[in-house]
């Protein structure tokens, strides 16, 4: 294994994935602790990725496996060698009791959902969060058991479903929880992992954007050289912070290039050109190919084959500029984290395509260009946290998520100009209104669908007939699953009310609230 250089820099943390749809959220845990961590598959831990990797804590994560089966996945014994203190979580905990030499049964009682654990005894796990005594509420997701504990282990916690739901060795520093402290759900839970992160394994909390972003500084400058690099602007967050990260680094070694599709939302292809060529400086080509990508959706309404015209009209269009670049040597892309963490497969079997994801991939190849990705060790928090540090303005980073198809992907049906000026109307109006009530940034995603449904109204005196608009809005904390937001109905009144007063070609509104899944985020 090659480890970064961001990650030598700094005391690390390692996380063993036994593949629970949560772990994720440990690494993001710690990360907002200030502790540098790493998630590996289980099956890629042994002795000399441990010796390589130097973790001075280590956490096994949940899994959905039964650790009572004989093929079930285990930690690499070496990891209860290395004299490290280790937290397991979930199924982390039941593979460590049955390799330490305690015992695992099937349960006949599943427990998921809130519960809550009594604390038995005194543990630095608890430091400064919960007391001998008290009862504190926890989300657990489990099948199996443990109903024996290795020897050395003593049972500081327990709920009714879960005799053991904190055992602990502090001798050996072995801790194991039956909940999953990485979860929202459980309240306490973010301090009970840096309790563990800091109070036990004694790591500092070195992680911080600034020593991040000089870092990454020197990491570009080595390995571009005095080549030329070129970014594609998208608008969103990733990329912008990329352009502005590598700006830092190499200057006017840098060219962004800017496709604008005619299918953003209003005022965005300006605000891209004018925050990056006007404030920053930074040498930027903006295309402006409305027309083009306009005039190859005509007529086209399947979701599918517009993805794929745009995905493909924006790699010519990109690649013909590119190519006019000298000395280009390299392509940036804000690939993030969660794209590179290698995932744990049980089923071995393939993943089905939901929607085939525009980006530029097939680009580099062709091109021939090698890829700069400053951003492939960060979470989109973090993103966000290092575009402020580099002093993009709060309302950019906080920008909600936007799919490269733009708008294209939120009018169902046929694609034309005037039904992207009537949805870029509503939307900033639907947008308006939510950081007016001050909710924008507990939404991960809002935004409006224009139907190709028209109904009857009656606005003054008139009939109308015009198209019925949607609303959606989602919490979600990676965009793999979602609920839809809770917003009053007088606030729902509210918008549809503006917007139909205000936007033409509009008379009816109404709200999304299907959850992902059984739905997904965008409706096409
Ligand atoms: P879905 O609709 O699949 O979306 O639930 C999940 C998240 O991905 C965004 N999305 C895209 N992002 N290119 C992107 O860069 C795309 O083609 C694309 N399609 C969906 C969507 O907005 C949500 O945040």
């Amino acid at each position: 294994m090659e480890l970064d250089p961001h990650a030598k820099a700094h005391e690390r943390a390692l996380i063993i994935d036994f593949g629970s749809q949560v772990t994720q959220l440990i690494a993001r845990r710690l990360r907002e602790a200030g502790v540098y961590c790493e998630i590996h598959p289980f099956n890629r831990v042994d002795a000399a990725f441990l010796a390589d990797y130097g973790p001075k804590a280590v956490i096994l994560s949940g899994g959905p496996s039964s650790v009572t089966l004989s093929e079930s996945p285990r930690a690499d014994e070496t990891v209860f060698d290395l004299g490290v203190p280790v937290l397991a979580i979930c199924y982390g905990q039941q593979t460590m009791a049955a390799q330490l030499g305690g015992k695992v049964e099937p349960s006949d009682e599943r427990e998921f959902g809130r519960a809550e654990v009594e604390i038995l005894a005194e543990s630095p796990l608890f430091d400064g969060i919960w007391d001998v005594g008290g009862k504190y509420v926890v989300w657990m997701s489990h099948g199996d058991r443990v109903t024996a504990l290795p020897d050395g282990f003593e049972v500081v916690g327990t709920s009714p479903n879960a005799p053991f739901a904190v055992a602990v060795d502090e001798a050996r520093r072995f801790y194991s929880v039956m909940f999953h402290p990485e979860v929202v759900h459980t309240p306490d839970g973010a301090r009970l992992l840096e309790n563990f992160c800091k109070k036990i394994a004694g790591l500092s909390g070195d992680w911080t954007m600034a020593a991040f972003r000089d870092e990454a500084i020197e990491k570009i400058r080595n390995q571009v050289g005095d080549a030329r690099v070129i970014c594609g602007l998208s608008g969103g967050v990733d990329s912008s912070v990329a352009a502005v990260l590598i700006h830092e680094a190499i200057g006017e070694q840098l060219t962004c290039v800017f496709v604008d599709t005619g299918l953003m939302r209003a005022g965005e292809g300006a605000e891209v050109v004018q925050l990056f060529r006007d404030s920053y400086n930074i040498p930027l080509i903006h295309v402006e190919a409305e027309d083009l990508f306009l005039g190859e959706l005509a007529g086209v309404d399947d979701p599918e084959r517009k993805r794929k015209i745009i995905g493909k009209l924006f790699i010519d269009v990109f690649d013909k500029e590119a190519s006019a670049i000298e000395n280009a040597g390299f392509l940036a892309q804000g690939t993030l984290y969660p794209d590179v963490i290698e995932s744990v497969s049980f089923d071995g079997g393939p993943s089905v395509t939901i929607k085939s994801h525009h980006n530029v991939g097939g680009l580099p190849e062709r091109m021939n260009l090698k890829l700069v990705e400053p951003l492939r060790e960060l979470f989109k928090d973090e993103v966000r946290a290092l575009g402020r540090e580099l002093g993009l303005p709060d309302h950019f980073v906080g920008r909600h998520p936007f799919p490269g198809p733009g708008l294209a992907i939120r009018i169902p049906g046929e694609v034309t100009k005037e039904k992207g000026d009537i949805l870029r109307k509503a939307d900033a109006i639907y947008l308006d209104e939510i950081r007016k009530a001050g909710l924008y940034d507990e939404i991960w995603q809002a935004f409006s669908v224009l139907l190709p449904v028209r109904t009857v109204g009656v606005m003054g005196d008139e009939r109308t007939y015009d198209h019925v608009l949607a609303l959606r809005a989602v919490t979600s904390t990676d965009g793999m699953t979602a609920d839809y937001y809770p917003f009053s109905h007088d606030f729902l009144g509210a918008c549809a009310t503006r917007i139909i007063n205000e936007v033409r070609g509009v008379n009816r509104v109404v709200y999304d609230v299907t959850s992902k899944p059984p739905g997904t985020i965008e409706w096409e």
